[in-house]
């Protein structure tokens, strides 16, 4: 057991674990909802959604309240029969497997890859039988699933490709973004991801036919946005009828609102600088820690290339070392306890075995993009002094 941190010349600090980068802008822009006195769904979410778009170089994007509710309608629309598999990996976060359980449809557990802990692709070939239907990579951490080999082992055996970007905005994978690889994406705006929205997520497609419904889906069936129908109330020239829909397919109540989307809007224009300064402590990180073999970076980071929600580290004392930070008042995490071991899914059980044991090594440590240099080198003391221990 390590000693308590006694404190030298250093002061103790207090540093996060994630923290979303908010300011003024932000501010302004939520004030202007105020002053419109909208704050539902209404012309901040279309703004947003175009402005994604063009951003992610998609032909359609639907805002929703969060990634949990763009996974579950995008297994939705693809009306799969009840009981039908889908391939998702064991070490994600519950939303992938629980819009898994909300289609009625049954979670197939894929172990990790040893490197970059995304989905074992060799294990996914063993786990595929015929009543697969779907498969839903994690680009976990940011770093991104092998799609070039992934997409057409898929398609070959006819499974629809939800990718869950949860962890990632804003990179490329061989020349494409994530977030195109597959037949639907899903991004998360939760306050912790690379950029925020409070709540929030986009669904994303290149397939327009396919999404036709989600407008409707995320609205409780209603195929008619609210605003515009108060719009068209005072607009004279039209009928007595503005108030009109129907209800064709069964919705829920998932859409963004003006007050999210209008921090997203701001939020979007600064990610590529989030992104890099997330790239500037990793970096940093890395160059601390690499000269001590005990303590591993988690995953083969490549921060020129890829944006990353989460940096780790692999120890063999795990608990012993997230003791150690937290009295030096450093936050840590361990993202996740691998669904395959959840109480909930344990009828769905499958080996996987790597990730189970190999997520005892795996601590998540502070990066959001306000982290200081002073803090990260703070970070370092104290995983130099573990190690010295
Ligand atoms: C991999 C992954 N998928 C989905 C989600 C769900 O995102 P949200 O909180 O926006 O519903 C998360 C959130 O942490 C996640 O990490």
């Amino acid at each position: 057991m390590k000693g308590p941190f006694v404190s030298s010349n250093a002061e103790k600090m207090n540093v996060r674990l994630f923290k979303p980068s908010l300011g003024q802008e932000e501010l302004l822009a939520v004030q202007d909802c105020f002053e419109r006195s909208w704050i539902g769904l209404g012309p901040r979410v279309n703004e947003f959604e175009n402005a994604w778009k063009a951003f992610l170089g998609c032909n359609e994007a639907i805002a929703l309240n969060s990634a949990t509710a763009a996974l579950h309608l995008a297994l939705a629309v693809f009306r799969f029969s009840e009981g039908k598999k889908v391939l998702v990996p064991s070490l994600t976060f519950a939303s992938t497997a629980t819009a898994v359980l909300y289609n009625r449809l049954e979670p197939v557990f894929v172990d990790s890859d040893p490197i970059t802990l995304g989905m074992d692709l060799s294990d996914l070939d063993k786990k595929y039988d015929r009543d697969c239907v779907a498969v839903m990579p994690v680009h976990y951490a940011g770093h991104p699933v092998d799609m070039e080999k992934l997409v057409p082992w898929a398609r070959e055996r006819k499974l629809k490709i939800i990718e869950d970007c949860a962890h990632t905005s804003g990179s490329e994978y061989k020349g494409t973004p994530l977030g195109l690889w597959g037949d639907i994406s899903c991004f998360s705006f939760e306050e912790k991801k690379l950029m925020t929205t409070g709540d929030g997520g986009m669904m994303c497609s290149n397939d327009v036919d396919l999404l036709k419904d989600v407008r409707a889906m995320r609205w409780v069936g209603i195929d008619k946005d609210n605003w515009k129908s108060a719009q068209a109330y005072t607009d004279a020239n039209k009928d007595a009828m503005h108030w009109f829909y129907e209800l064709s397919v069964l919705g829920y109540k998932y859409n963004m609102n003006d007050l999210a989307a209008s921090v997203g809007i701001v939020q979007l224009g600064k990610l590529p600088e989030m992104n890099q300064r997330r790239s500037e402590i990793l970096k940093h990180y890395m160059n601390g820690i690499s000269n001590d073999s005990s303590i591993l970076p988690l995953l083969p980071y490549r921060p020129d290339q890829y944006a990353y929600q989460i940096f780790g580290v692999r120890t063999p004392n795990r608990d012993e070392f997230i003791i150690h930070l937290k009295s030096r008042g450093v936050a840590t995490g361990c993202h996740y306890t691998p669904l395959s071991l959840q109480p909930l899914f344990r009828e769905f059980a499958s080996d996987c075995h790597y990730i189970e044991e190999e997520i005892n090594r795996c601590v998540t440590l502070p990066l959001h993009p306000d982290l200081t240099d002073s803090e990260v080198e703070y970070v370092l003391e104290g995983i130099r002094d573990f190690c010295r221990s």
